[in-house]
């Protein structure tokens, strides 16, 4: 069995976590589960950024102190993954005694490599993206993301010498083709460095809000700077509860493609100063869209619809948690932008949950019960549902490995299709109790016995539920998967439980 550390980009304190966070936030717990589920050993981390000059800024308007608006909204973020049932072993918060202690030494040891030097900075700043821009690459002296005017900065700084990088950083792309998923991204990665690596200033004098430079005290790190040491904070680099080689080999960053410089091309750099081998791999994920915009706090007044209509704890109280999970998984390939819409989730539920796996359930427990006094019968060998679940759970392994849970929800709704398909062509409910029928309710059973354990990355609840309600104790999360997801494991003679629908279903918003 294998290992797999999976994280999120830690999320800025400045506002309570969107839907468009939830969305970064679900998958890498669909894939962390999913990891789980196949046996291998699993950490997940998430957390929050809480440096930096947008937080002490918004800290100011709030009029309370940089800590105490952090002390305030990290625990939103906390509350908000608990309510969409995420499993994440880790949740770190950049303001925590062991970050500072990594940071410190992970930028001591670039420090003492001969990777960082003082100079003066100027440049154009968003305090928005906590980033400098080039007149060129800003939209006349605005934000290019935000669309807020840049401010003018001067600093005496530290650099870190990102320029002496290049070569090595194009060997390492070379060698490691899979570094950065999708391709396109990675190719966007590459176009950054062999466009040439400018030095990159690393420390603030102008704020105090951050982590304390160990050589210099009057210079606190900059944000970003700072962020992405986390990753290493979690498993201990530097400190006595060192767990580094135990899962940076096995590492993955899901980051959203307006941070792939940071993540693909800083900080793999950063790694190589500090003689770190880079993290295994970063998957690119899009942005969810209201109106073809980036779904946000900086969503326009005229968006089809408004940022606190669709907080994640309001869609999940209309739609159920697992089903909002679903949606955010399976609406759109993991690295393409999606287009959120109350209609289009509304059209997930009712199609894919209502109609057909939320049916399935109910009409097999049903005749079931009408057919074989509630005792679900074994499913036969042969059956031509064997090839379908067979199929759907090649494909589904496969999607889940490569990071491609819409396509893993894909091949497993497959199977459900062709399970209601193989119902409609046998019609059950119009045979006469005996050896027939069970084997067909059988077969429909063993296939609604996989689906579950195929669902349990993106419905973990909804999954133990369809457990219970076909007969079976434990859970089917328990894995490992190549062991239980094989065709013939529903034991037969199980009392199946009718109950309510596990979907009823939504009427659509005229
Ligand atoms: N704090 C930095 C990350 C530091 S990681 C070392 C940051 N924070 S953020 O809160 O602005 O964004 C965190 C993540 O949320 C990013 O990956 C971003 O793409 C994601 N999302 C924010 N809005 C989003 C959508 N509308 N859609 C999908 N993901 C979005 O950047």
């Amino acid at each position: 069995m294998g290992r797999f550390y999976v994280t999120t980009p830690i999320y800025y304190v400045n506002d309570a976590p969107h839907v468009g966070s939830a969305y970064c936030t679900v998958n890498a717990d669909a894939l962390a589960r999913w990891h789980r589920l196949a046996g291998d050993e699993v950490k997940f981390l998430t957390g929050t950024d809480e440096h930096g000059q947008k937080i002490a800024d918004t800290a100011a308007s709030h009029g309370v102190t940089p800590q105490a608006w952090v002390d305030q909204i990290a625990p939103r973020f906390l509350e908000a993954w608990r309510d969409l049932n995420i499993s994440n072993d880790d949740f770190i918060r950049t303001t925590e005694p062991r970050h500072f202690r990594t940071v410190q030494a992970f930028l001591t040891t670039i420090y003492e490599n001969g990777f960082i030097y003082k100079d003066v900075y100027e440049g154009l700043y968003c305090v928005s993206c906590e980033d400098y821009y080039t007149l060129e690459a800003s939209d006349e002296g605005k934000c290019p993301i935000h669309g807020r005017p840049l401010t003018e900065m001067q600093e005496e700084n530290w650099f870190f010498r990102l320029s002496a990088f290049q070569d090595r950083l194009l060997a390492f792309y070379e060698e490691h083709p899979n570094f950065v998923t999708p391709e396109t991204r990675r190719n966007e990665a590459l176009s950054f460095i062999k466009g040439g690596l400018k030095d990159i200033s690393i420390t603030r004098t102008s704020i105090s809000w951050g982590i304390p430079v160990p050589w210099d005290e009057r210079h606190v790190f900059y944000v970003w700077y700072d962020a992405l040491i986390n990753y290493l904070t979690a498993i201990g680099y530097g400190r006595e509860d060192d767990e580094v080689e135990k899962w940076w080999p096995n590492s993955h960053h899901l980051v959203g493609k307006e941070i792939i410089r940071f993540h693909c091309v800083w900080w793999p750099a950063m790694c190589l100063a500090a003689g770190l081998e880079p993290v295994s791999h970063v998957q690119v994920t899009g942005w969810l869209l209201v109106g073809g915009k980036k779904l946000g706090k900086t969503m326009d007044a005229d968006a089809p619809v408004k940022l606190t209509d669709i907080v994640p704890s309001t869609l999940s109280a209309e739609f159920g948690v697992d089903p909002l999970r679903y949606y955010l998984l399976r609406e759109t390939i993991l690295g393409n932008d999606g287009e959120f819409s109350i209609e289009s989730i509304t059209a997930r539920y009712n199609t894919d949950l209502a109609n057909n796996l939320g049916n399935l359930v109910a009409r097999v427990v049903a005749v079931v019960t009408a057919k074989c006094a509630g005792l679900g019968p074994a499913p036969s060998g042969s059956s031509t549902l064997r090839a379908s679940a067979e199929r759907a759970l090649g494909e589904a392994r496969l999607a889940w490995e490569r990071f491609a849970p819409s396509l893993a929800l894909e091949a497993t709704w497959e199977l459900i299709g062709a399970t209601n398909a193989y119902l409609e062509e046998h019609a059950p409910w119009k045979m006469d109790a005996g050896d027939a029928v069970s084997s067909v309710l059988g077969d429909a059973l063993e296939a609604i016995r996989l689906v579950a354990i195929l669902i349990t990355p993106a419905m973990p609840s909804v999954a133990e539920e369809i457990w219970r309600r076909i007969g079976l104790v434990g859970s089917p999360a328990e894995g490992p998967f190549d062991e239980v997801a094989r065709w013939g494991r529903y034991p037969g003679g199980q009392h199946v439980v009718k109950a309510d629908p596990l979907f009823p279903r939504i009427v659509e918003v005229p």
